[in-house]
């Protein structure tokens, strides 16, 4: 479970979260969505403790996110892994290599070792016929289903996706979409998406949060969330879907 209590966060005198509360159970695929600058991607960040709160509590599992200093926060990403938006993957290193080395470093791992288990994490995410690629040579959906293993490859309980679609074109992003929904449900890693990708949102979530100036405006079920008689909404789901 992760859980935002009372979160407040501002910068400067720009209050982007206020008094903001959010459970996300473990299972499923749990979307956030909102307008641009509402404030999903730094509320995703207070989870692996890349901000603090200025005020209130988060939580992973048993672990009080916030209250813990940077060299405490290791076992907080073990379990709970981030996809950034741009891959991030090393540019040197071949995609079997940008696998294998946070799992040499996490779990102590011979390279003989790692590179086997690199390749099994490739097959995972369909990637393992240019494992020995480097980034530069691959199409930004494969990196990004790359970076989806070297999460994977950590063995976290939690993934979290800042626009894992974004970019990429209908056909990829549909395939981002079916890897996200198989992990979740073949491999038990609860996926919290950041998106605005409607027919993401159609196609995979469990459940969505909507982020509306500094608050928790919706959460509900997808149906729900598409059924919703509230202006806001359509004209988010609207701007998003004419995007
Ligand atoms: N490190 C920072 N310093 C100052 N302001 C920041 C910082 N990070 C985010 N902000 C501001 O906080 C607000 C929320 O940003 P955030 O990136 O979370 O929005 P978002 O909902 O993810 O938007 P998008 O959909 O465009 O990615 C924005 O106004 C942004 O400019
Ligand atoms: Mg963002």
């Amino acid at each position: 479970m992760i859980v935002f209590s009372h979160v407040c966060k501002a910068f400067g005198a720009k209050k982007v979260l206020d008094d903001f509360s959010l459970t996300i159970p473990e299972g499923g695929v749990h979307f956030i969505v909102g307008f641009s600058g509402a404030g999903k991607s730094v509320l995703i960040r207070h989870a692996i403790g890349l901000l603090k709160p200025d005020k209130g509590k988060c939580f992973v599992d048993e672990m009080e996110v916030s209250a813990l200093n940077e060299d405490k926060l290791s076992p907080v990403r073990e379990r709970c892994q981030m996809v950034f938006q741009h891959a991030n993957l090393f540019d040197s290193l071949s995609l079997a290599e940008n696998v294998a080395m946070p799992m040499r470093k996490r779990f102590k791992m011979s390279r003989k070792e790692a590179a086997q288990k690199a390749i099994k994490y490739l097959e995972m995410v369909d990637c393992e016929k240019v494992a020995d690629e480097l980034p530069a040579q691959v199409g930004s959906g494969v990196q990004k289903r790359v970076a989806i293993a070297r999460a994977m490859a950590l063995k976290p309980r939690y993934i979290l996706y800042d626009e894992p679609t974004t970019g990429l074109s209908p056909k990829i992003a549909r395939h981002i979409d079916a890897l996200i929904s198989r992990l979740a449900k073949e491999h038990n890693v609860t996926a919290v998406v950041v998106s605005h990708d409607m027919t993401s949102v159609k196609n995979i979530a469990t459940a969505v949060s909507f982020l509306y100036e500094t608050k928790l405006y919706f959460n509900g079920s997808v149906e729900s969330f598409f059924a919703a008689d509230l202006p806001v909404i359509k004209s988010f789901v609207n701007r998003c879907v004419s995007a």
